[in-house]
């Protein structure tokens, strides 16, 4: 089974991904696998920055993506066999991931892998839980169940002002919104793998939701999802 999880940067979507796949293998006794498909992006825009990339140069950034070897196992994402899980998360980093997320080429790429390792992740009798933007609408559109996470960018906006409060940093939240509704313009303005939301997929606004209310929602929605194509002998996938 694949489960895809779209929606906008700051919509919780990682954390969400993360604990529905633990929470359903045990709740279930099957293996889910998590990808986050941002940071296979993030990854080559790391790459480019070690190599001190000129990003004004689409057809270098094709070369460039080209020549990683990219790969999500376990939760963990290697390049070229490093495991830059932890590096791809830095702020110099998410700037730069546009280049590759807007470069065609690279989408390709990108696109070609995650469905590799749905492949092998299924093909070993697991299941996935894919997030990203595109999952549910341009790499796996018949994915058994597509869920669409959201929260308004005030929220999201408020939640990002809360970390990094924590972090001990005082941002403006008027900044932060406004970073927000410019990244969410961006992903949506993308001519290839734009943020869309995938027709007849589970739309989720988590205003005022916990983690774990999210969580227990998306379980409970794929559950019956999952049922229902047992009892009609229709295969998942
Ligand atoms: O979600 P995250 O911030 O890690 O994404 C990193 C970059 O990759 C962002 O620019 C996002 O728009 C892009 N992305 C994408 N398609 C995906 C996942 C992320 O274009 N499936």
């Amino acid at each position: 089974m694949i489960i895809t999880i779209d929606g906008p940067a700051g919509a919780g979507k990682s954390t969400v991904a993360k604990r529905l796949a633990r929470f359903l293998s045990e709740q279930t006794g099957k293996s889910f696998e998590y990808l986050d498909t941002g940071s296979m992006y993030r990854a080559v825009a790391l790459f480019g920055l070690r190599r001190q990339m000129d990003w004004q140069m689409p057809g270098k950034v094709t070369a460039l993506a080209e020549s990683a070897v990219i790969d999500v196992v376990n939760g963990r994402t290697l390049l070229n066999g490093e495991d830059v899980t932890e590096a791809v998360r830095q702020p110099e980093v998410t700037e730069k991931s546009r280049f590759a997320a807007d470069n065609p080429s690279v989408r390709q790429m990108m696109v070609a892998l995650q469905r590799k390792i749905a492949d092998r992740i299924l093909a070993g009798h697991q299941c996935l839980v894919t997030e990203g933007r595109d999952q549910g609408t341009a790499v796996f559109p018949h994915a058994a169940c597509r869920i669409f996470l959201t929260a308004t960018p005030e929220e999201r906006a408020k939640r990002r002002l809360g970390e990094l409060q924590q972090q001990g940093r005082t941002d403006e939240f008027q900044e932060i919104l406004q970073q927000i509704t410019d990244r969410d313009n961006r992903d949506a303005a993308r001519t290839v793998g734009p943020l869309r939301e995938p027709e007849g997929a589970f739309r989720l606004v988590s205003d005022g939701m916990t983690i774990d209310e999210v969580v227990a929602e998306i379980a409970a929605h794929c559950r019956s999802v999952s049922a229902s194509l047992t009892a009609t002998g229709l295969s998942e996938r």
